[in-house]
């Protein structure tokens, strides 16, 4: 029993799997995988969740940026060692196969959809609200019951998210026609949406009163804490890179460099975005504003047109978030397919385009129903707890695998080991208990679901059984 539980995979064979069979075309570089990572970074936890950011922090929300976006920086160096360790498909549910066993490997990757999944339906959600905002200055207005999920909106009877709904089942289409296409599309997005935020910064900096910045931290540490686990959200996405190992052409090169890069660029981007934001706007004003905080600082200081830019640009912005997240969800789906801990259904080529594309049109159709259904704040707590516990685990991996492997070939080594993956671990966990209670609570139901699922399937048709 406990054999199986922990039975791994050996590195040689996963990268031998990767190479035969069921295979992925390979055609992406540094450059492509840093324009995915900022295409999944930036979205709407800078777009939409710094209203509220700055409602529980005040102006020390940059503060609550830069604790988060350390979590995510330790993590991404465990990260990026794994990546550049264990290049194929599948992102840490792949590496923790190979090191901690099948089990904790499972568990991964029943994390990552939460991650992955919700996150594309929280993301629709603040798609959603831009999308009206913009079509309502053209005067058009979508019935009331259909703009948002059942009990989203206080004293306002609403039944079903309609655009959050459409832009996903739009997503699932281009994913599953293959990564050409998506990757275009997602290389221009990108370039529009951090020129966006370059003329956000440009526009917003001339009106900053370092008034506004006293005092700093009005509710003390407990704000910044808590409003760093909210805004956690801000920074996920850079961990879909290594979900795309297997479509790489150097990954031993490109992945840890596309990983670090997008990160650092979207870290600096946010610290002085926030700096702006609280320098121009007193933080109270964001309440009852906070769906449209960034265009709200622009609408503050006169400056109306370039705020309907912006409006455009996080549009843009949080497609291209909810394009890297689906791809990602439907390469760890694909990956436990191929081992035998999901059905086969998943792992399932299109002949033509060379995608999973039965995964693509299933998980798909899943997120845009529960981004119509479940309100943003809801999902993106569960997107936040699935994502930090997958870090906590990840880093652990790495200082097991250096223990036990010393003299694995790594061509990218997570520095300071076990300092940094236990800083990591720290920091992750931290945030883990800033959530609240309910959020814990589901997540535990969450991973008995995963249980049972694991031990009345997965266990019996893992192809480990078969060697
Ligand atoms: N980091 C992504 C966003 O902010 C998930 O939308």
């Amino acid at each position: 029993m406990a054999n199986k539980l922990f039975r791994k995979k050996s590195i040689q064979d996963l990268i031998d799997t990767s190479t035969k069979g069921n295979t992925l075309k390979k055609e992406l570089g540094t450059f492509d995988l840093t324009m995915l990572g900022i295409g999944a970074i930036i979205g709407t936890g800078i777009f939409v969740l710094t209203g509220a950011g700055a409602l529980t922090a005040g102006p020390a929300l940059t503060l609550s940026f830069i604790i988060a976006g350390l979590a995510c920086f330790f993590a991404a160096l465990s990260y990026a060692e794994f990546a550049s360790t264990v290049p194929v498909s599948g992102s840490v549910y792949t590496f923790t196969y190979t090191t901690l066993g099948e089990f904790i490997a499972f568990i991964i990757g029943w994390d990552l959809v939460l991650e992955y999944l919700l996150a594309v339906s929280a993301v629709s959600v603040g798609w959603s609200g831009y999308f009206q905002s913009l079509l309502s200055g053209f005067g058009i207005n979508i019935p009331t019951i259909l703009t948002a999920a059942p009990g989203a909106l206080e004293g306002t009877k609403t039944f079903f998210n309609l655009p959050a709904f459409i832009i996903v089942m739009l997503i699932t289409f281009l994913l599953s026609i293959g990564i050409k296409q998506s990757k275009r599309i997602n290389n221009i997005m990108v370039v529009v949406k951090v020129t966006v935020v370059l003329i956000f910064i440009a526009v917003a900096v001339t009106y900053v009163k370092p008034e506004n910045w006293q005092p700093f931290t009005p509710f003390g540490f407990e704000g910044v804490f808590s409003a760093a686990a909210l805004v956690f959200f801000a920074f996920i996405g850079f961990d879909a890179i290594a979900s795309a190992a297997e479509e790489t052409k150097n990954p031993k090169r490109d992945l840890p460099r596309g990983i670090l890069l997008s990160l650092l660029i979207c870290t600096i981007l946010y610290v002085i975005v926030t700096s702006i934001m609280t320098g121009v706007v007193p933080f109270q004003q964001f309440a009852g504003n906070i769906d449209h905080p960034i265009s709200l600082v622009l609408q503050y200081s006169g400056q109306n047109w370039v705020a309907g830019i912006i409006d455009v640009g996080a549009i843009l912005g949080m497609t291209t978030v909810m394009l890297v997240m689906l791809y990602g969800q439907t390469r760890v789906m694909f990956a436990m397919s191929r081992d035998g801990l999901m059905p086969a259904f998943f792992s399932n080529i299109h002949e033509k385009y060379r995608t999973p594309y039965k995964a693509t049109w299933f998980f798909g159709f899943v997120a845009a129903l529960f981004g119509a259904l479940i309100p943003l704040d809801e999902l993106a707590k569960l997107v936040n707890i699935g994502t930090l516990s997958a870090f906590v685990l990840i880093s652990v991996a790495v200082i097991v695998l250096r223990v036990k492997q010393p003299d694995l070939p790594r061509a990218f080594r997570c520095p300071a080991v076990p300092l940094v993956p236990g800083l990591a671990i720290l920091f992750c966990g931290f945030l883990i208990f800033q959530l609240g209670q309910e959020t814990f609570i589901r997540f535990v139901i969450w991973l008995l679901i995963g249980i049972v699922i694991y031990f009345t399937y997965s266990q019996k048709n893992s192809k480990l059984n078969k060697k």
